[in-house]
């Protein structure tokens, strides 16, 4: 479980994330959902201490991480698939899926399930991240995360510019992630069905503060599909 404690963040003068404070379960999908420039992307990389918090808590699994280093976010179990997948496309995608071993004790192996996930990373193991489609570097990014052994999974808009065919792939497969028990997911997205259709908790971020929250299975209801329109 994540707990996110009265988070603040500023750039520069400008007043980021405001007072945040949620959690992410275990074996449940968290989706927070918001438009472009309120802040999801700052609240992300604070968690994974790509951004120091200014003020406020994170802690994971009782461990309190609000000053912890990225990789020491990484040891602790968390897996983060940044927004815009940032693989490295010069390096193979078997190298890139090796990069998630590295906080993995000596001689660990890729967890098997990320191939069956997604069988088409096994066919490719020898090609540029580069030259994938921008669906199967989405997939190599989830990959690459899933290769630390995540307890809590951070996914940064993953259906950003994806063909729809590899969105369904990816919705199964953060599904089955979290039916698994295995692992928190907190998910940031802009598209609504596919929040929707995975969602247990939703919340919502309007300038830097969370504004509506509630169950998955209440998110028509509660009108956030609105939030999101322009
Ligand atoms: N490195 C940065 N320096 C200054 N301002 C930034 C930086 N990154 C993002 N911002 C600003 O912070 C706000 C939140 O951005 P971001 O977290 O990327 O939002 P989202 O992911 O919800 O689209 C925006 O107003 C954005 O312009
Ligand atoms: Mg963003």
């Amino acid at each position: 479980m994540l707990t996110v404690d009265n988070l603040n963040q500023y750039y520069g003068g400008s007043y980021i994330l405001r007072n945040l404070a949620f959690e992410a379960p275990a074996g449940k999908v968290t989706a927070l959902l918001g438009r472009n420039g309120v802040g999801k992307t700052t609240l992300l990389k604070c968690l994974m201490g790509l951004v120091p918090a200014a003020t406020g808590g994170i802690a994971f699994e009782g461990h309190d991480l609000t000053r912890a280093a990225p990789h020491e976010r990484v040891r602790a179990g968390i897996g983060y698939v940044p927004q815009g997948r940032e693989i490295f496309p010069r390096l193979t995608v078997s190298e890139n899926l090796e990069m998630g071993l590295a906080t993995r004790p000596r001689g660990a192996e890729l967890p098997p399930r990320i191939f069956e996930m997604f069988p088409v990373l096994k066919q490719m193991l020898r090609r540029r991240g580069g030259d994938l489609s921008g669906g199967q570097q989405q997939q190599l990014a989830i990959g690459r995360a899933l290769a630390i052994g995540p307890r809590l999974l951070i996914l940064d808009e993953p259906t950003e510019g994806i063909q729809p065919s590899i969105i369904k792939d990816i919705e199964r497969a953060i599904r089955a992630l979290a039916e698994s028990g295995e692992m928190a997911i907190l998910l940031v997205e802009q598209y609504y069905d596919f929040a929707r259709s995975l969602a247990d908790h939703y919340l919502v971020m309007e300038r830097g503060e969370i504004v509506m929250r509630g169950l998955g299975s209440d998110m028509d209801k509660d009108g956030v599909r609105e939030t999101l329109s322009v």
